[in-house]
């Protein structure tokens, strides 16, 4: 199975950014997790893109709704403002999953990050993790095809 893996701005500095939140792997580590969450059976295909850019992010979004593939969305600090990027995930529904993704646990930080505009029209969220928090939504996906 195919899963889009799309991360949102800063998400590209992984590694050196803020290192005690988000922790020393590099967006590079991503594919690999993701792709452990796959069997033998059922292979995991992970495409692991980031962009600093709203819109580039929401064409991505198109592109899964018209190919009918499932996403993980880290939409990093989108995640809490971006209405474009919310109605671009609620075309998914019905279409094909969507996990949304964070490293750190934003409800533990400030409170600007306790609101996430994508969360309702997420089919589920993970958070708080680290890097294996991509993993685990892959299996969740996984678990549903
Ligand atoms: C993040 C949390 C967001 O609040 C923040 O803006 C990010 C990363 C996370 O993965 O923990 O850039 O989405």
């Amino acid at each position: 199975m195919r899963i889009l893996v799309l991360n949102g701005p800063n998400l590209g500095r992984l590694g050196t950014r803020e290192p005690d939140v988000y922790g020393s792997a590099t967006l590079a580590d991503i594919a690999p997790l993701v792709a452990s969450a796959g069997t033998a059976d059922a292979p995991i295909e992970p495409v692991v893109r980031q962009t600093d850019d709203e819109a580039e992010l929401v064409g991505w979004l198109h592109e899964a709704v018209d190919a009918r593939t499932p996403v993980i969305l880290n939409p990093a600090a989108f995640t809490h403002y971006s209405y474009a990027l919310r109605d671009a995930c609620a075309q998914l529904q019905g279409v094909a999953p969507l996990v949304e993704v964070h490293i750190s646990n934003p409800h533990a930080r400030e409170s600007f990050r306790h609101t996430s505009v994508v969360s309702a029209v997420a089919t589920g969220v993970i958070a708080g993790f680290g890097l294996d928090g991509y993993r685990l939504a892959a299996l969740a996906i996984a678990s549903r095809a």
